[in-house]
């Protein structure tokens, strides 16, 4: 990683720090900020994010005022807490003017102490446009981009109902190679049609473009998307069970082979090349979640709150004016609900977990009997450290696999 000197111009973290100097630094552990933009050019018919179409221009300094507000509000409740890692995510945050990303990096720098190697995620989609806007984003304090190439062909890519083409998401990338030093891009495999060696070819083709970081989805069929609808009708066929387990299998053959293993089910890096914001998420660290329908767990005296912000854009952004945050559920999360949601989440990476975290957490340990059945169906490992893992076979069966172990 560069230092961060040259990758967070335009953060005043000196400021921010000294503004909270002599607060103490209540904890060590990461802590990450998540930021939401809700808004998108067009709705991709798979996709049920919290995204919406505006044909009005959005009003960026209003949503960057209310940003700032509801981080204030925010660090207030978990003041002292040292900023790992910030993520701005969406809908489309590349649609964000470079300065507007820059007013909620300045915000977070104000109200929180931010590490000297902050990771500072942005979510991209692959247009020329957007493209053109990534030094500036460089200059405002981002130094990672997630791009959304989602395939490297174009009738997938219509069929997806995407805006871009193959050859414009690939000059993205290149753009983004040249601007930042980390950048990841994100696929969507296990599309109508699709054969494990199509996939491969594809597959092997984007491991050609990629640096340290893939994201590699199984298309799936959300409610209330007009995928669904089509799915339901049998408009839309996606791969049979068989099918996607072979494509699942090549993809961990592939990357594996690229030195790109699997560090969760569908994130891959070369090791130590982790977006860290992520692992925030699926270690069960403390986040900030800014942002209309933003989401958020916290710890504030002594036990953990989950929350949840309004998800309409403007009525969050009443909300704000109004109260100084958006946040509408509010949820103390008992021991065992911390206990499951560790289990639901830390299975998902390739260092499982601690069964004695989870034991501490839920005040009981997991069922021995259960493990050594697990065990045996060839769907967990257990270390000699005692850390419990979800095998290659079991990952596909991941859902049944938790619900069996916190059963
Ligand atoms: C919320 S999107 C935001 C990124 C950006 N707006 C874009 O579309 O490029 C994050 C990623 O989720 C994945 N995704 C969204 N809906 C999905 C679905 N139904 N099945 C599989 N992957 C999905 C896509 O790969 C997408 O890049
Ligand atoms: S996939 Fe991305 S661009 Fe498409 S609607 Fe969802 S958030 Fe917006």
């Amino acid at each position: 990683m560069t230092s961060a000197g040259s990758l967070h111009r335009g953060v005043p973290l000196t400021q921010g720090a000294s503004s909270l100097r002599g607060a103490e630094q209540r904890r060590g552990g990461a802590f990450g900020v998540y930021v939401h933009w809700p808004f998108c050019l067009s709705k991709c018919p798979y996709c049920d994010f919290n995204s919406h179409v505006r044909h009005a221009a959005i009003d960026e300094e209003r949503f960057a005022s209310a940003f700032a507000s509801e981080i204030e509000t925010t660090a207030a409740r978990v003041p002292g807490r040292r900023v790992s890692s910030i993520f701005l995510g969406g809908g489309t945050p590349s649609l964000m003017q470079p300065q507007t990303v820059g007013r909620v990096l300045d915000a977070i720098g104000k109200h929180w102490l931010v590490a000297e190697d902050v990771e500072v995620t942005l979510e991209a989609n692959p247009t020329s446009v957007e493209a053109t806007r990534f030094r500036g984003y460089r200059a405002a304090g981002v130094n990672r981009v997630s791009l959304g190439v989602q395939a490297l062909d174009d009738a997938s890519l219509k069929m997806l109902g995407r805006l871009h083409s193959a050859r414009e998401a690939l000059e993205a990338v290149a753009i983004a190679r040249g601007s930042f030093e980390r950048y990841s891009f994100d696929l969507i495999y296990a599309r109508p049609d699709q054969t494990p060696t199509m996939w491969s070819e594809e597959l092997e083709r984007a491991i050609g473009q990629a640096a340290e970081h893939l994201s590699l989805y199984q298309l799936t069929i959300e409610e209330g998307t007009p995928f669904f609808g089509l799915h339901a009708t049998g408009k839309l066929k996606t791969p049979d069970e068989a099918t996607a387990r072979a494509l699942y299998d090549v993809t961990q053959e592939i990357c594996g082979r690229h030195g790109l293993p699997a560090y969760e089910i569908s994130n891959h890096a070369r090791p130590g090349a982790e977006c860290r914001h992520n692992l925030v998420y699926w270690r069960g660290e403390e986040y900030a979640g800014i942002g209309p329908g933003a989401h958020g767990r916290l710890d504030c005296d002594g036990v953990r709150h989950a929350t949840a912000t309004e998800r309409r854009p403007e009525a969050w952004l009443m909300r704000v004016e109004a109260t100084g945050h958006g946040v509408i559920t509010d949820d103390v999360l008992n021991s065992e609900e911390r206990a499951d949601e560790y289990l639901l989440m830390g299975l998902r990476l390739a260092e499982g977990i601690d069964p004695q975290s989870y034991a501490t957490l839920a005040g009981r340990a997991l069922d021995p009997n259960r493990i050594a059945t697990l065990r045996e169906e060839g769907a967990i490992t257990v270390d000699d450290d005692g850390r419990l893992r979800v095998t290659q076979s079991g990952f596909p069966v991941l859902d049944a696999v938790v619900a069996d172990l916190a059963a």
